[in-house]
């Protein structure tokens, strides 16, 4: 299976830049499947834009129920109806600035596939965690609480002390949390389990994507900060291994 390279923009980008970023990734061969996660205004521009191309469109965040009085919020059917084929749920920035706890996150989930949507479930320690040596156990909680039954989607581990810091894991410490992430998948989820796509996320930068892809039950990455450019979102893609 191709590694899956997720860009997830944040609250970044504007409506004028849609165009050329979805051209260059047009015109790139890459050897990874692509998903672009801009903000939900840019997501109908971009649908457009990559219409008729393998790459995939992905919103940050959705409600849980279809459609209702909830000021504010986005369903995963509209996401859908727009042409999303993707939904970041659970990023630690949403569970850090809305409070979102892990059945909030389920509840997403359900209703993301629900709508055909696949989520893409973050989850990761904090430094404080890592350093207790509790990363594993909170890791392991969030997957088991975060997760509904049934969950066939896509797995980011992002531990918080890494995203926008410059700072990785090592390649030891990535490997250990991988192997423990497909570990509770299987036990858990009998039926997708030992199928389910893990990520990476947390400054993967084109100069570390190829030896971080490389490492075993890595399935790809997600991009926060060097997603924003195409040359370097390719550039990543482009360390993705062979398949
Ligand atoms: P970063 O963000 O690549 O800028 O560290 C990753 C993320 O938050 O998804």
């Amino acid at each position: 299976m191709p590694s899956i390279i997720a860009g997830n923009w944040k609250m970044n980008g504007n409506l004028d830049g849609v165009g050329a970023y979805a051209e260059a990734l047009r015109a790139a061969q890459p050897k990874a499947s692509l998903i672009v996660c801009p903000p939900f205004p840019l997501l109908a521009a971009f649908a457009a834009a990559l219409a008729e191309s393998e790459i995939g469109l992905g919103a940050q965040d959705c409600h849980a129920r279809p459609s209702g009085a909830h000021t504010g919020d986005v369903s995963a059917v509209l996401l859908r109806a727009v042409g999303c084929g993707y939904v970041i749920l659970g990023h630690s920035e949403r569970r850090a600035d809305h409070g979102e706890s892990n059945a909030e996150i389920a509840g997403k989930a359900a209703g993301a596939i629900a709508a055909g949507l696949v989520p893409i479930v973050c989850v990761g320690e904090s430094e404080a965690q890592r350093d207790a040596g509790e990363a594993e156990d909170v890791v392991r909680t969030q997957l088991r609480h975060s997760l509904p039954a049934g969950f066939d989607g896509v797995i980011a581990y992002e531990p918080v002390w890494a995203i926008g810091t410059g700072r990785t894991p090592s390649a030891a410490d990535i490997t250990a949390m991988h192997a423990a992430i497909r570990a509770a998948l299987v036990e858990q989820l009998p039926e997708a389990g030992a199928r389910i796509p893990i990520l990476y996320g947390g400054s993967v930068k084109p100069d570390n994507a190829a030896s971080l892809l490389a490492l075993p039950e890595v399935g790809g990455a997600l991009v926060g900060g060097a997603s924003l450019k195409a040359a370097d979102f390719l550039a990543i893609a482009a360390g993705a291994p062979s398949v």
